[in-house]
């Protein structure tokens, strides 16, 4: 970990003693209560048990598409990669095998918490790994740092983690009730009930539609805009609600659907969910800035690769990458979306919408001036 970011605390050394919440039944529910799952390493059959149903552990994040990344991206001996969405680190684990102890990796993720996590994890196996919080659109400021200009491998998995998704305090879940935050990075400003508080009903529609193509975008902002004026919009299952209103459904009818129905449709509030976080967080921001920097920031025969989880992402690299081979900055690139196999998206299913596309920068140097 560089000294600049080294998180604050390592070790269980300072950490008081707390006991672990009671739960009734034999089977944990609430999050609070997974104690088990929040520490998955140390109960291996546990992690074994729930993956055999498809379920992710509360505590971990199962990557994805990870052999395609590794065929995409070859990594090598001694090679330099930068992992823009550390999360739990599978793939970082992966590249570190690949590159050997003289390659280097280095890792960066704007959730503090889940940096120091998995750091503590990874640098007490790996000394040649260094650890930033931070956006990765800020890669080359973070290159500056290590004191290189370019690497040899830049990937990014976006999007946010399970853990992120599963801690109900993130307010990313439209299954937990909690507040409606959804920020990865908590020194950002603005979280959801802000955004929801502030925007005009025209904007809120805008993001729905643009975001997360969700048909009754119009209806929902209208629901949200005529609720704030008579309370503030604070918790995820109070959003829930206004959705389920707004597209003149009945939870109870809903939920009977879905236990009827062989490939039960997406969560009615799911796309509202996913629309805000991206807004949020800036995500299609962020990613359109490392894309515009990836080329100067890889060396000669560099690659890049991009796991995206919405259209809006994928068009937004298809047509990057695409741009980038005709202008001849990239040499090659993978032709189609790479998708997970059937059985990838039997044993983890969160993984369905996954597409991977790479890219490779030619051997011999290339001017990128404009
Ligand atoms: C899908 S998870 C990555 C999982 C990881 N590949 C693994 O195998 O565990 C995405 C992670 O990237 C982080 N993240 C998302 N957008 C980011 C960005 N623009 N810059 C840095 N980190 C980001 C999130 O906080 C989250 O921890």
């Amino acid at each position: 970990m560089t000294p600049t970011d080294t998180p604050e605390s390592s070790g269980n050394e300072s950490r008081p003693h707390k006991r672990r919440p009671r739960y009734a039944g034999t089977h944990p529910r609430r999050y609070e209560e997974k104690y088990k799952e929040h520490d998955i390493e140390s109960h291996p059959d546990m992690a074994a048990h729930l993956r055999a149903k498809g379920i992710t552990p509360a505590g971990s994040h199962v990557p994805v598409l990870m052999e395609e990344v590794l065929a995409g991206l070859r990594p090598g001996p001694g090679e330099v990669v930068v992992d823009g969405t550390l999360g739990h680190g599978g793939h970082t684990r992966r590249f570190l095998e690949a590159i050997g102890p003289s390659g280097r990796l280095i890792g960066l993720d704007v959730d503090g918490t889940q940096l120091e996590r998995t750091g503590r994890r990874l640098t007490a196996e790996y000394p040649n790994v260094s650890l930033h919080r931070g956006n990765f659109a800020g890669i080359a400021g973070v290159l500056g740092k290590e004191g290189l200009s370019a690497c040899d491998i830049i990937f990014v998995d976006l999007g946010v983690s399970s853990m992120q998704i599963d801690d109900p305090h993130r307010g990313m879940s439209y299954k937990h009730d909690g507040p409606l935050d959804m920020r990865m990075d908590d020194r950002l400003k603005r979280t959801a009930a802000d955004l929801l508080a502030a925007l005009t009903e025209r904007e809120i529609a805008e993001a729905l539609r643009d975001l997360a193509d969700e048909p009754d975008h119009a209806a929902i902002a209208r629901r949200i805009v005529a609720e704030r004026a008579i309370r503030p919009i604070t918790r995820t299952l109070q959003l829930v609600d206004l959705v389920f209103e707004a597209r003149g459904l009945k939870r109870q009818a809903w939920r009977q659907q879905q236990r009827s129905s062989k490939s039960p449709p997406p969560h009615p509030a799911a796309r509202t969910f996913q629309a805000l976080r991206m807004l949020v967080n800036d995500e299609l921001g962020r990613l359109r800035e490392l894309l515009r920097v990836a080329p100067y920031c890889l060396r000669p025969g560099g690659r890049i690769a991009v796991i995206s989880f919405h259209s809006g992402e994928d068009r937004l690299v298809k047509q990057s990458f695409r741009e980038a081979l005709h202008t001849g900055v990239y040499e090659s690139a993978a032709e189609d979306p790479i998708t997970p196999t059937h059985e990838e998206r039997r044993q983890n299913p969160r993984s369905a919408p996954a597409k991977l596309r790479w890219a490779a920068k030619p051997r011999e140097t290339v001017d990128l001036r404009p």
